[in-house]
């Protein structure tokens, strides 16, 4: 059965009120594939004016991460519970920005993971190897060793989604082949097989990160694997994103 596509617009600490509204208003007047999930992660003091300006829309609310308990004294952090109350229905959790910047293991990943799927937020847990790692040809070690211990308080049978974002394409303008996205496909669908969760074709999605535009989405789009993408700078031009999400009208 054919899963439906998947764009998640990640908006980074870019944009304002202006900007969303804006943005939110260019969308509306275009025609979109409606046959996906198109889904806007803004910075969060943007998610009420997102919920005004969409409601009875088909866009859907993300956060870009949520901390692990869902309240308490932690300056600064997001509540899954919050991001559910504002109707967010995913969050992205394991950026690289945040395992690089804000030193997120992945314990800390398998916790945040499994306080999302607490709160009916469905993780989109992020993935990907270093330039390094992917030199060195460890990538494929790195990236189910991510997988396993991110998924490792789930039980299985929990609506997720994969985003495999190698750290050397995100904001570089460089993408893997399409050869190289499929192969790290099929080590997601091992990999999720050995630790027991079934199998990607039935619940889980995977998308693919890191540079992508409205070029380059037509050589990614030969992946069979791939349900759609996460998207970080094309998500702030109104013309590229839409571009992306109409590439795969079939
Ligand atoms: P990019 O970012 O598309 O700007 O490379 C993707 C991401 O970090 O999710």
């Amino acid at each position: 059965m054919k899963k439906t596509d998947l764009f998640v617009g990640n908006w980074k600490m870019h944009g304002d009120l202006a900007q969303l509204s804006e943005f939110m208003h260019s969308l509306a007047e275009v025609h979109l594939n409606s046959d996906c999930e198109i889904v806007i992660c803004p910075p969060s003091p943007l998610f009420a004016e997102f919920n005004n300006l969409c409601a009875d829309s088909v866009f859907i609310l993300g956060g870009q991460d949520c901390h692990f308990v869902d309240k308490g004294a932690y300056t600064g952090d997001i509540s899954p519970k919050l991001l559910s109350d504002f109707n967010c229905k995913y969050v992205i959790i394991g950026h690289s920005e945040r395992r690089m910047y804000h030193h997120e293991h992945d314990e800390i990943v398998a916790k945040k993971v499994k306080a999302a799927v607490a709160n009916d937020l469905v993780p989109i847990l992020c993935v990907g190897e270093t330039f390094n790692e992917r030199e060195s040809q460890q990538y494929r070690r790195v990236i189910a060793e991510q997988i396993s211990k991110g998924l490792a308080l789930l039980s299985g049978g929990e609506e997720l989604v994969i985003a495999y974002e190698p750290v050397w394409a995100i904001g570089t303008g460089k993408i893997p082949s399409a050869l190289d996205v499929a192969e790290v496909c099929d080590i997601i669908t091992e990999t999720i097989e050995l630790i027991g969760f079934g199998s990607v074709q039935e619940g889980i999605r995977v998308l693919y990160g890191g540079s992508v535009n409205d070029e380059n989405v037509f050589e990614l789009n030969q992946v069979d694997l791939l349900s759609g993408y996460l998207i970080g700078s094309a998500s702030l031009d109104p013309s590229k994103f839409t571009n992306i999400i109409n590439s795969k009208i079939s």
